[in-house]
């Protein structure tokens, strides 16, 4: 792999994830790592990413020398950069003279990092502290108005570096850099393709589970849907998929989940019905927390017995879970398969429910979790399904939840999703909640007649991780069709509000 060393700031992942986009392998992996082991890893090259911090501070993080002694290439970013060039005897100062965001650029004479680049080019700092001085033996090859040494290479030693960021957008030549680095100057070929990320995964997966059998929870979202198919292409019928339906999915989830996904992968599924469990669990609770308590509760019940089920017609040792990197890079890395305690990501598991995990995306990015999923086959409309959360329109429905109340929400939401999708706006949205305010009556008039219904909310929001969101600015003609559709076609409802709460503070759900 390539290894990024994560210097604390929040561009390691999008460095590893251009690394990536170059079609190679790429794994973060925190400064603190020694050396040691770093080399064990045999990386094709190392980048040292940028960072908060001045390498003059007390207790800054410094590059170990041992790093430039074996054979590496090396790739230095902005911190990286200046840890680089004080590791290898240059000299870093403090020049008074910050840049922060777009800067102009000038490419100094001949330079394999930026070949065939414009000699003027603008470029993305954030920097206090300069390089005065560049290592001896290297080339200063770019020079900005605060950074006399804006870019230095030694390409007879694999070595070069940048004192901006090139992984950013706003560096438009910044991919072309970090290409011409990956495979002129560390000369790596760029192999890492999703037909071989399949077949890699293929092969970890036999050697993990051998001739055992092995169970995965679907919730219909995209990660489990891919993490099972690859698993299904890797042992076939060794694999058994459990997908509750609690009663509480929107129009033609477990229709898709059943028909679409089964006809695309061949997987064998084992559906459980249990809306009537979970619908008498739920009566009368209006409390947002009791609801997600109970349908948690239950679900793990329900997952338990169809699991026991299955593993008593015979030697079920693995669990599947659709964990991917991001989780794996924030809880703190980790490589192996662990015994799960308790589980949120199947709902939650009981601690003596052992099964060793699975994990065939804890090396991937959502983005090409999907672009897996498009490869192996799954169709584009799970491929590209927007985040539902586990408990479903129990928590879109303000107030108590019933069959009724969920015929109507289902009713609406389902127009609300067509006409999303008829304007192709689908993949410009997070995800599209329809909130049903089941308590709440507004008088209207419809025909000759006075009505007396329940308003809906849309809840349409742009995001990047949920962590944040915006109201999305959907073309009003888009929220009129639904308005007029959802008033005429949905006999209880008779009135329809937008919401436009960012979050925060509002969330995106609203329970
Ligand atoms: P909020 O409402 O907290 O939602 O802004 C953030 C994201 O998480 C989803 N969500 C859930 N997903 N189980 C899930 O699997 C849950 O209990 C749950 N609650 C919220 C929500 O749809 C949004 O994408």
């Amino acid at each position: 792999p390539v290894l990024v060393v994560d210097f604390g700031a929040q561009y390691a992942q999008l460095i590893a994830r251009r690394v990536r986009e170059a079609k190679v392998y790429s794994e973060i992996v925190p400064h603190s790592m020694p050396v040691a082991e770093m080399l064990a890893k045999d990386p094709a090259a190392i980048i040292l990413s940028g960072g908060p911090s001045s390498v003059y501070e007390p207790g800054a993080p410094q590059v170990d020398g041992k790093l430039f002694d074996a054979g590496v290439p090396v790739f230095g970013i902005c911190y990286g950069f200046q840890a680089m060039a004080q590791a290898l005897g240059g000299t870093v100062a403090h020049t008074g003279r910050r840049e922060f965001g777009g800067t102009p650029l000038r490419v100094a004479g001949e330079s394999a990092l930026m070949v065939g680049l414009p000699a003027e080019q603008n470029v993305w700092m954030s920097h206090g502290d300069s390089v005065s001085e560049a290592p001896q033996g290297f080339t200063v090859t770019a020079t900005s108005a605060g950074a006399p040494v804006a870019a230095f290479e030694h390409v007879a030693q694999g070595f070069a570096g940048v004192q901006f960021h090139p992984e950013v957008g706003h560096t438009p030549h910044g991919q072309k850099m970090l290409e011409r680095f990956l495979y002129d100057i560390a000369r790596i070929e760029p192999t890492w393709t999703m037909g071989n990320i399949i077949d890699d995964q293929v092969a970890a997966i036999q050697a993990q589970v051998g001739s055992a059998e092995v169970i995965c929870g679907l919730s219909g979202g995209v990660d489990s849907a891919v993490a099972a198919a690859l698993v299904h292409k890797a042992v076939g019928d060794q694999l058994t998929c459990v997908f509750v339906d609690h009663g509480l999915l929107r129009a033609g989830e477990a229709e898709q989940v059943e028909r679409d996904y089964v006809a695309a992968t061949g997987i064998k599924l084992k559906v459980v019905d249990a809306s009537e469990r979970f619908l008498a669990a739920l009566a009368g609770v209006t409390d947002p927390e009791e609801k997600r308590k109970i349908i948690g509760r239950e679900f793990i019940r329900v997952f338990e017995a169809a699991a026991r089920e299955i593993a008593s017609a015979g030697d079920v040792q693995f669990l599947v879970q659709g964990t991917l990197y991001p989780d794996v890079v924030e809880s703190g890395g980790g490589t192996g398969t662990a015994n799960i305690k308790s589980h949120h990501n199947v709902g939650g598991l009981p601690d003596d429910l052992q099964f060793k995990l699975v994990e065939p995306l804890r090396t991937l990015f959502k983005d090409e979790v999907r672009a897996l999923g498009a490869t192996l086959g799954l169709p584009e409309e799970m491929v590209w399904r927007h985040p539902f959360p586990g408990p479903g329109l129990a928590i879109r429905i303000i107030g108590a939840v019933d069959r009724e109340r969920l015929d109507i929400l289902r009713a609406a939401d389902k127009i609300g999703r067509e006409e999303l999708t008829a304007a192709g706006l689908d993949r410009d949205v997070w995800q599209f909640p329809v909130v049903l305010l089941a308590d709440v009556r507004s008088v209207g008039v419809q025909g000759d007649g006075r009505t007396y219904g329940h308003p809906v909310v849309l809840r349409p929001v742009s995001s990047e991780d949920a962590m944040t969101a915006d109201w999305s600015r959907l073309p009003y003609d888009v929220i009129a069709k639904i308005s007029t559709r959802i008033t005429n076609e949905v006999r209880e409802v008779n009135r329809v509000v937008l919401d436009v709460t960012s979050k925060p503070p509002g969330t995106i759900e609203w329970e």
